[in-house]
């Protein structure tokens, strides 16, 4: 199971509510995988994902344009290229008869999720942090006089 932690935290709340309930949508899978089998888990884990992924990415782009984030363009491309990674995926499953064999779709969409969670949000999403307004780097507290 995973689990949202603090040092996740990009400094935006709404874009932090919609990386929580992604890692929420992750982890129901899981057990729609242990309780109903590939075909119904994959099939609920991708209805409405692509659509939410781009309202999410989206929302990303307009706070980092307006925080003057530095690394726009390349995050850009990785939402790009998330997104068709998981447009392919569902391409696929859509393709696939229900009684098929899911084990190479299973694990293409495993490494998605592992890219999108440990190397996107937990690399690339956190940069946002430090330009964020109400974010500033740690600073050790002071003793009061
Ligand atoms: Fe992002």
């Amino acid at each position: 199971m995973l689990v949202w932690r603090e040092a996740m935290s990009t400094g935006h709340a709404e874009i932090d509510k919609a990386q929580k309930q992604f890692i929420a949508h992750i982890n129901q899978f899981e057990t729609a995988l242990r309780q109903s089998g590939p075909d119904t888990a994959i099939g609920l884990f991708l209805t409405g994902l692509y659509d939410q992924a781009a309202i999410n990415f989206s929302r990303e782009e307009k706070v980092q344009r307006e925080s003057s984030f530095p690394f726009l363009d390349a995050h850009h491309r990785e939402h790009r290229v998330l997104l068709d990674r998981l447009a392919g995926i569902q391409n696929q499953y859509q393709a696939m008869p229900h009684k098929a064999d899911h084990g190479q779709l299973l694990q293409d969409l495993a490494g998605l999720i592992k890219d999108w969670v440990s190397h996107h949000m937990v690399q690339s999403d956190v940069m946002l942090r430090r330009y964020m307004p109400h974010h500033p780097p740690h600073q050790p507290a002071r003793a009061r006089p």
